[in-house]
C-alpha cells in the first residue's frame, strides 16, 4: 500500500524527506575498482520551508547529494546549501529572498541588489574549492568531505552573479564563466593555477534569461533566445515561469567574443530558437562548430521535470558559426528527445567524437543515457524502466580513449520509492548498469553535478 504521507511522484514536487551526512549505501553489483572519487549533484531539494511552498522549483533552496566511491565501500549524503542568506531566513523564521518573501522585503532586495545564493543548479570544482552555483548570485563554497557550507565566495572578481554553467577549455587549462547584470554581461576566466580574473564583457540586445554558453580555445559563444524579462511581473508576481515573455519573432542573438580581444564581440540575429544547454564547440578553420540541444520554444520553464521536456522536444544539433559573414546554420544530428549533454572533459573546446545525453521516455525511447557518435551517427544507449525518472548522465573518464570511462546517472524508482545511482561502462552502455547504488529515500531531482576524482 502506498504511504499516504508519501509525496507524489513528480520529482520536482517534493521536499527532501531526510537530510543526512555521509552514510554507507547499499550496492547491487560490484562498483568498478578504478572508480574512486565523489559525485556531487545539486537541485531544488527544499521546496517548502516555514510552512510555505515556493511557486517554482528554480526558486527553491539547493540540496547537494553526493556519492563517494571509496576502498571500503560506497557512501552517500544529502545536505542543504546553507548560505548566509539561507541562515538569515532560518533565524527570521520566514523567507526573506526571492518571490516567496513579503513584498516590502522584495522591494528592499531590489533596491539593494540582494539575492540569495541557493546553489540549486550546478557545482564547480576549482582549485580545490567545491562551489554550489545558481545563475543570479554568488557561488557558495562547500566542504567536499562533509557537505558543510563554508561561505559565499567572489574570489575578488565576481560582481554579483556567476552563471551556473561554467565552461572549461581543456587546452587552455581554464574554466570560463559569465555573470549577468540585466543586459550587461561580465566574462570571467578561472585558470587551473593562479587567480581568477575578469576578462571582458558585453551588452546583450535585451534583458532575458541566459542559462548557458560555450567556449573554444579562441572564442566564447552565446545564443541568447528571446525569453525577455517582464520587469513588473518579476517584481510583483510569484511564479517565476511567468516572469519571461517568449518573443517568438525576435530571433536569437548570437554573440561571439574573441578571447584575444574580448572588446571586439560580434553580435547578430539568427532564426529564433532556445537553448538550455550547449554540448561543446570547436574551431574548424574560419568556422566555429557549435553543438547544442536545440528547442523550438522556451516552454520548458513552465514545467521542468525529469520526466522530460513538456513543451518542446530538444534535438541534438550542430551549427556552423561564421563570425565574419555573421551566419549560424545548423542541422539536426540526432532526432531523439535528448538533453543534459556532456563530452569527455579532455575534449572540451576541441572536436569531440562522442556526446553523452540524457534520453526521455518517448516513442521508441526510454529514460536513460545515450552515446552519440558524431563521426558515424551510431548510438549506443541504455534505458531504465519507463516509469523511472532520470537526470543528467555524468561521464567519468578512465583510460586513454575518448570513450573510455564510466557513466553515472541517478534515477528514482517509483516502486521502491528510492533513488539509485546507475554506474555504466561508457564503452558498453547497452549492457546496462554494472552496479546500482541505492539511497534510502527518493532524492529530489538534481539538475547538474560534477565528479571529483580522489585527490583531484
Ligand atoms: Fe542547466
Amino acid at each position: 500500500m502506498p504511504n499516504r504521507n508519501e509525496p507524489p511522484l513528480d520529482t520536482l514536487d517534493h521536499n527532501v524527506q531526510r537530510v543526512h551526512a555521509f552514510e554507507r549505501l547499499e550496492v547491487d553489483g560490484v562498483p568498478p575498482r578504478a572508480l574512486r572519487g565523489s559525485l556531487y549533484r545539486t537541485g531544488p531539494g527544499l521546496l517548502e520551508r516555514f510552512g510555505q511552498r515556493v511557486a517554482h522549483p528554480f526558486e527553491a533552496d539547493g540540496l547537494v547529494t553526493a556519492v563517494r566511491f571509496a576502498d571500503d565501500g560506497v557512501f552517500g549524503a544529502s545536505r542543504p546549501v546553507e548560505s548566509p542568506d539561507f541562515r538569515e531566513e532560518e533565524n527570521a523564521g520566514r523567507y526573506l529572498y526571492s518571490p516567496s518573501a513579503a513584498l516590502p522585503r522584495r522591494l528592499l532586495n531590489a533596491m539593494t541588489g540582494r539575492v540569495k545564493s541557493t546553489g540549486n543548479t550546478n557545482l564547480l570544482s576549482w582549485q580545490g574549492h567545491l562551489l554550489a552555483l545558481v545563475e543570479n548570485a554568488l557561488p557558495v563554497e562547500l566542504d567536499a568531505s562533509t557537505l558543510d557550507t563554508i561561505a559565499t565566495r567572489d574570489f575578488g572578481v565576481i560582481d554579483t552573479a556567476f552563471s551556473a554553467h561554467p565552461r572549461r577549455v581543456e587546452s587552455l587549462k581554464t574554466t570560463f564563466n559569465f555573470g549577468q547584470r540585466g543586459r550587461e554581461f561580465d566574462l570571467y576566466a578561472f585558470p587551473d593555477e593562479g587567480p581568477a580574473r575578469r576578462i571582458g564583457g558585453f551588452s546583450a540586445p535585451w534583458f532575458g534569461m541566459v542559462h548557458d554558453f560555450i567556449a573554444t580555445d579562441r572564442h566564447i559563444v552565446f545564443a541568447i533566445g528571446p525569453a525577455k524579462l517582464k520587469p513588473l511581473t518579476a517584481m510583483f508576481g510569484t511564479d517565476l515561469s511567468t516572469f519571461f515573455r517568449w518573443d517568438r519573432n525576435a530571433g536569437t542573438a548570437i554573440v561571439v567574443v574573441p578571447l584575444d580581444d574580448p572588446g571586439r564581440a560580434v553580435q547578430f540575429l539568427t532564426e529564433t530558437f532556445w537553448v538550455w544547454h550547449f554540448v561543446n564547440a570547436f574551431e574548424d578553420g574560419a568556422i566555429i562548430q557549435v553543438d547544442l540541444c536545440r528547442h523550438d520554444t522556451f516552454g520548458a520553464l513552465a514545467a521542468p521535470s525529469s520526466a522530460g521536456p513538456q513543451h518542446s522536444k530538444p534535438e541534438l544539433y550542430r551549427f556552423a558559426l561564421d563570425p565574419v559573414r555573421k551566419t549560424f546554420r545548423g542541422k539536426a544530428m540526432w532526432s531523439a528527445p535528448c538533453e543534459f549533454p556532456s563530452v569527455n572533459p579532455r575534449r572540451t573546446g576541441a572536436r569531440q567524437r562522442y556526446t553523452w545525453l540524457q534520453t526521455f521516455p518517448d516513442a521508441g525511447h526510454a529514460p536513460g543515457v545515450a552515446r552519440f557518435d558524431c563521426e558515424t551517427g551510431a548510438v549506443d544507449a541504455w534505458g531504465a524502466p519507463q516509469d523511472h525518472l532520470g537526470v543528467e548522465p555524468i561521464f567519468v573518464p578512465d583510460g586513454e580513449g575518448e570513450g573510455d570511462g564510466w557513466v553515472l546517472q541517478m534515477f528514482q524508482d517509483p516502486a521502491r520509492r528510492q533513488s539509485y545511482l546507475a554506474v555504466l561502462d561508457a564503452r558498453r552502455l547497452a549492457d546496462g548498469p554494472q552496479c546500482k547504488v541505492w539511497f534510502r529515500q527518493r532524492v529530489p531531482m538534481t539538475f547538474h553535478g560534477v565528479f571529483v576524482t580522489k585527490g583531484g
